[in-house]
């Protein structure tokens, strides 16, 4: 595959999402943030709203669990028909069980770092997952600066996906735009999460398509 981009709709307009999905129809998954103000300082929305952007959304959704206790939540949002679900790894009391069990519900099974938390015990588990994502800011808000100091850990995944010929994507969320493009790509990341870079554009689909020629070029 090429380079995806999924841009967040945390720096959408929560009031008319159905319009602000349709504006980004020419991404590859919508990715939506789950906050709970418990494992982040923030708080989004959870099942119903998401069911109901399910329901709306002209693409799939990528959904990006900041929560407590996704052993009990994660399924629920595979369950509503999210493509793919991430799940923190700080968060997981059984990490394993949960993406077999994500598999199971035909979701693409995730799991997400936060800048702090070292990639190395994932190394040995990468086959249960088809995804890993590395936060490139503390998660909670959008319109973050991209965290330069997560940039080795990019580079590590990458090289033992490739090593162990795996097919697992990895993603990078916080801090991506124009200006951060390149070296998110060039530490190996596949799939770019953008929140503000996207919709504070006039033309966010314009947006989406530029991000992705630059990753591509
Ligand atoms: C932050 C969220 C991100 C956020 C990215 O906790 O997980 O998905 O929306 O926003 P930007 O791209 O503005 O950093
Ligand atoms: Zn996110």
């Amino acid at each position: 595959m090429g380079i995806h981009i999924n841009p967040s709709i945390l720096s959408a307009d929560f009031s008319d999402l159905r319009t602000e999905l349709g504006r980004i129809s020419t991404a590859d998954m919508a990715h939506v943030d789950v906050m709970d103000n418990h494992f982040v300082p923030n708080l989004t929305f959870g099942p119903p709203v998401v069911e109901r952007i399910r329901a709306v959304s002209p693409i799939p959704l990528d959904a990006h669990l900041m929560i407590a206790d996704p052993d009990r939540w994660a399924p629920v949002y595979a369950d509503l028909g999210c493509a793919s679900v991430t799940f923190h790894l700080e968060a997981a009391a059984a990490p394993v069980r949960l993406a077999r069990e994500l598999r199971a519900l035909g979701a693409r099974a995730s799991v997400a770092v936060k800048p702090a938390t070292p990639v190395e015990p994932l190394l040995d588990l990468l086959p249960e997952f088809d995804q890993v994502l590395v936060m490139t800011v503390e998660p909670g808000f959008g319109g973050q600066k991209f965290l330069d100091v997560c940039l080795p850990k990019i580079t590590r995944l990458r090289r033992a996906i490739s090593a162990e010929g795996l097919d697992v994507a990895l993603q990078v969320d916080g801090g991506v735009s124009e200006a951060t493009v390149d070296r998110v790509v060039d530490a190996g990341a596949n799939v770019l999460v953008a929140g503000s870079a996207v919709y504070a554009a006039d033309d966010a689909a314009a947006a989406v398509a530029s991000l992705r020629g630059r990753a591509e070029a």
